[in-house]
């Protein structure tokens, strides 16, 4: 069998690392032809992450670089079809819900190619959101749909989806935090910051929602009073980085530092009082460490964090950061269980599902 990869983003090489080990391990005879489409191209979005989760070198690197949805998705469709026809994979695979997911599928079901898409049926119900329309896409051409909660089968049955098409695997992204889980202990990167495990507040912030606008100054501000009160660690995405040009604020309790490679990152999380975000896959990781979130959105395309008891909904409203200190005093030491098969084996089923 001839499988293809195509990854293009951080959080794309989190959740398919551990799907290429199992299907390479249990199909050694077969192609495993990786494509990185180059969405994130910094050393440290892209290269860090590949190696420290120990994907192969890909095969094809489209460089497609940074540029409005329709560039970035047009320009990865039509570098990655000349792959497909020298390839000739039996099935892609794509993970999330970035635009190199959406153009990795449309591509590859336009030439005929089935398309397995890894994360499925997660919904925000939020169109204004590029990855709401993504998964939409992905799911809605993948003949196998790996999913890992059960809303997810919910959201694809009420989109007509039939059951034949999806298959209840558990979390990849949650894969990688078990095999790695010695690494990301060994990191201490708290202890190499200067902060105090379990004393700090971890911010990550990313989406355009957030950061192309106002409210990225008022949130801004919102974290240097906090650090006030408890110290504060914000590794800035490069897209934030540009938007905080000119009013980076000076408040000792706020540490801003350039975005983090996986191992230090997720030692960062682990040894957090709570974490403050807009990303989908960090309100999971959260989850299964058990680590209080709070999520700076109005809504969630992951609500099975929300009844897992770690993730709160602060809605799109800087001023919901001020309430941190008191809900994590009467939250006090709640502890937390994952939900079903977030268990470091979900690749295995998926592994599982393909040879079969
Ligand atoms: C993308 C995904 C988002 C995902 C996020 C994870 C889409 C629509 N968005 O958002 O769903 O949560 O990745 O990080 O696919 N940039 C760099 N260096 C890089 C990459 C980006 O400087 O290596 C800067 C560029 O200025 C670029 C901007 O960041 O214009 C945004 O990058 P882009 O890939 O368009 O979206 P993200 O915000 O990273």
């Amino acid at each position: 069998m001839r499988i293809l990869y195509v990854v293009g983003t951080r959080p794309n090489f989190v959740k398919t690392a551990p799907v290429i080990g199992a299907l390479r391990e249990r199909h050694p005879e077969g192609r495993h032809a990786i494509v990185h489409t180059g969405q994130h191209y910094d050393r440290l979005m892209s290269e860090v992450f590949l190696e420290e989760l120990g994907v192969p070198a890909p095969d094809h690197m489209l460089e497609v670089g940074s540029g409005s949805h329709a560039a970035q998705t047009a320009r990865t469709m039509e570098r990655l079809e000349p792959v497909l026809t020298e390839e000739r994979p039996d099935l892609v695979m794509v993970p999330g819900d970035v635009n190199s997911t959406l153009a990795a599928a449309l591509t590859a079901v336009k030439m005929g190619i089935p398309v397995a898409h890894i994360e499925s049926g997660l919904r925000s119900f939020d169109m204004t959101m590029p990855e709401e329309v993504n998964r939409i896409v992905a799911d809605r051409f993948s003949q196998w749909l790996f999913l890992h909660s059960d809303e997810g089968v919910e959201n694809l049955r009420a989109e007509g989806v039939p059951d034949e098409r999806m298959h209840m695997v558990g979390n990849t992204m949650i894969d990688s935090l078990v095999a790695l889980g010695d690494r990301i202990r060994a990191a201490s990167s708290a202890e190499r910051l200067g902060v105090e495990p379990g004393s700090y507040v971890l911010v990550t912030l990313h989406r355009p929602a957030l950061v192309d606008g106002p409210l990225l100054g008022e949130t801004v501000a919102q974290l240097a009073a906090l650090s006030r009160e408890i110290p504060v660690v914000f590794p800035v995405h490069p897209r934030t980085r540009k938007m905080m040009e000119g009013f980076e604020p000076e408040a000792p309790g706020l540490l801003l530092t350039d975005p983090l490679g996986y191992l230090d990152f997720l030692s960062l999380v682990a040894d957090a009082r709570a974490v403050l975000t807009d990303s989908g896959g960090i309100q999971e990781e959260t989850t299964y460490l058990g680590i209080p979130c709070f999520t700076l959105r109005d809504n969630t395309e992951r609500p099975v964090t929300i009844r897992a008891g770690t993730n709160t909904l602060l809605g799109l409203d800087p001023a919901a950061i001020a309430g941190i200190p008191a809900a994590l005093t009467e939250r006090g030491d709640a502890t937390s269980e994952p939900p079903p098969l977030w268990d470091g084996r979900a690749a295995e089923r998926i592994a599982d599902v393909i040879l079969a």
